[in-house]
Formats: C-alpha cells, structure tokens, sequence
C-alpha cells in the first residue's frame, strides 16, 4: 500500500557534496587523489548514495569502516577500490578475498590469517599496511613493523598496495604533535622501502590534514567530515568554505493556543509566561533530535530562528512559534542545515552538545528517510 510518510525526514543536498568535494581536491597537491571516506553510512548521509553521488563527480576510491559496510556498496554494485579502515577479524579473509576487498593492515596476526587464506586460494591480496606513527590507536609501531618487515618473505599471498597512518591533532593548525607524527611516517615509510616494497599508494592526511598540512609522498588524501560540510576543527572556520550537505526538516502536526501559565512536555520545565502559541513537530530524541536540546533547541521557520520549549520527547518537539506571522499546520521547520538563508550547522550543535559535527551527523536516526536533492 502506498501512503505518505510522516513529514519528518533529512534532505541530503548533493550539490553541496560536490562544492565541498571540489575544496578537498582543491586542497590536495595535484599529485594526490582523493580517497573518500563513506563509512558509518557516510556520515549518516546514505552510503549509496553518496557514493554513486561520488562516483559521478569523479571519485573511484572509497573507504569504510566494516566488512558490512562494504558488502553493501558492493552489493549495490559498487566496483570501485574498497578500502576497510577497520580490521579484518577472524574469519572474514574469505569475504575479502571474494568481494576484492582492501583491508588495512594492522598486526601480524592479521598478516599471517590473509596470507594463509590467499595462499590457499592460490591468489594474492591488496592490503593497505597501516602504521602507529603517534596516534596511539591501531597499526604497526617501528618495532613491529621491523618484524614484520623481515618475516616479508613468508607473505606471498599479500601484496602491499598501500601505506597509511593517521594523525591525531591535525585539527590544531599549530601542534607539533603533527609534525612529529609527519616525522615518524616518513621514518616507516623509509623502513618499508629498503625492504623492497614500493606501494602504489601513500596516504596520512584527513580532512584537517590534508586543510592545514602537507604530505609531498602522499598519492591520496582521506578526507571525510569535510565532504559532508563539517569543520575539520574551529581553526578551519576561515581556512574552509563548506556547505551543510544534510538538513533535517519536520513539519509541524500541531499547532496549539496555550494560556499563560501552562506547564509544557514532561516534567513541566517550561511554563507559559504569557499566552502563546506553540507548534507540535512529529520528531523527537529517537530520530537524533538531542533530549540536550530541551528549552534550549532552535529551528527556522518563516525566516526566523524559533525555539524548542519544554522536554524533548521520544517522538515529539515543541516550538514557541507565538512571534511567527500566518503560522500553519504543515508548515516546515529546519532544525539542522539551512533554510530561508539561514543556517544551523553541524558545528552549531556540536557547539552546544559539546561533541563534534562527526556525531551530530551520525547519530540523526535510522528511521528518518533520506531524500537526495540532486544537481
Ligand atoms: C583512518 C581514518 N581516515 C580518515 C578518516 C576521515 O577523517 P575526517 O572525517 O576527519 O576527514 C577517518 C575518520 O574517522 C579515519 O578513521
């Protein structure tokens, strides 16, 4: 049967897409390509699409977090290079070899169970060697990439396509923690060169580093956050000029004459100072519509930014639209991205959520559906 949804749901502006993709390329060197970063459903924007959105605009080099996430490009017909920033856990060589799939290659162990399984198979396996040059995370430290690298010999079935790291304080534009760590990979990448291996691809920088610091071996650039019209970090805000790619909208179901005095939502910690008149949204904390932003949320209706009052419910907001001119049922309310020429950002809530663009992005919830503005 067919029916409308309820008028709640995030538009993704893919135009915005392609102006932030066009400030990533224009921020890497002409040497270096850009690898995108669709994982965790790109950022809550849809992994498909954004890819074949991607695709389009010239892309052929995705990475995703899971096995998971990139089966399901795979099975929607995406052929392009995989990489997987996670691991590759016990039992999955098989899918990676089959679905030709790039792991990242984190540790030993994770060498020797590839390289049993493509050995196996009689075939080889592209894996991206990954290096711990001082985000205290995943990868090879020197140590183990010394060890590694003299056990080369028993993995014929690897073929070590690339060479990574990642860095942890690239958003501050002057942390000598990224200097060292730009040190420490080029120190690694000198190691795996003596051993004889020459890797087709070189990459380290994110969307902070590839914004605010140069990497001349690199061949590729990771840029995620940025695609999706998200500050690297505050020291951007002049360096980067994004677009807000997703705007959540939901329009209003209610719309009720209160008198003075009346206690709104659970727990009653909004009173009607004066009569008003308050909207109704069908939207609440389980589409992502933080509980934080109880009395202290804003939305964009008609030109001007409104605020939320009283407790977010599970499924439910309110709005003091009491200063809103020819107000309807049905009119739609921004809560996230822009409207009217007036914006409220990834970071804005962030800012207020005391989190990062990363999260906000992440966290708008399954069951809102996804609409795609295309060019
Ligand atoms: C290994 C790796 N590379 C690249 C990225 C993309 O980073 P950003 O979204 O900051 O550009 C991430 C994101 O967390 C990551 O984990």
């Amino acid at each position: 049967m067919n029916y409308p949804s309820r008028p709640t749901w995030v538009d993704v502006d893919l135009s915005a897409l392609n102006h932030n993709l066009q400030q990533a390329i224009n921020s890497c060197p002409a040497t270096q390509r850009v690898l995108a970063v669709v994982k965790a459903d790109a950022y809550g924007h849809g992994a498909i699409p954004v890819t074949r959105a991607l695709q389009s605009f010239g892309i052929h080099d995705f990475a995703v977090a899971t096995l998971e996430e990139a089966l399901e490009l795979r099975l929607a017909g995406i052929s392009d290079n995989l990489l997987v920033l996670g691991s590759c856990f016990p039992g999955q060589e098989g899918a990676f070899l089959q679905h030709n799939l790039m792991p990242t290659l984190l540790d030993m162990g994770t060498a020797l169970r590839l390289n049993a399984e493509a050995v196996s198979q009689h075939r080889q396996i592209k894996v991206h060697l990954k290096v711990d040059s001082g985000m205290g995370r995943v990868g090879f430290l020197p140590e183990q990439l010394r060890e590694f690298l003299s056990k080369l010999h028993e993995f014929d079935g690897l073929v070590i396509e690339g060479f990574m790291s990642h860095l942890a304080c690239a958003d501050k534009l002057n942390s000598s923690v990224t200097t060292d760590q730009q040190g420490q990979f080029r120190i690694m990448l000198q190691m795996v060169r003596e051993a004889g291996i020459v890797p087709r691809e070189i990459h380290l920088n994110n969307s902070a580093g590839l914004s605010g610091w140069e990497c001349p071996e690199c061949t590729m650039s990771r840029p995620g956050i940025m695609l999706y019209g998200g500050l690297p970090g505050a020291d951007f805000s002049t360096v980067l000029d994004l677009q807000p790619v997703m705007h959540l909208r939901s329009c209003i179901a209610q719309l009720r004459q209160l008198p003075a005095g009346s206690g709104i939502s659970y727990g009653h910690c909004y009173h009607a100072a004066d009569d008003m008149q308050v909207a109704v949204l069908p939207i609440g904390y389980a589409d992502g519509y933080n509980r934080l932003f109880s009395n202290c949320g804003q939305g964009i209706l008609h030109r001007q930014k409104i605020p939320v009052i009283g407790r977010v419910c599970m499924d439910w907001i309110m709005l003091d639209v009491s200063a809103v001119p020819d107000v309807a049922v049905g009119d739609c309310v921004t809560l996230l991205g822009s409207a009217d020429g007036l914006s409220i950002l990834g970071d804005d809530w962030a800012e207020q959520l005391d989190t990062i663009s990363y999260e906000v992005f992440c966290r708008i919830g399954s069951r809102v559906p996804r609409r795609y503005l295309s060019l």
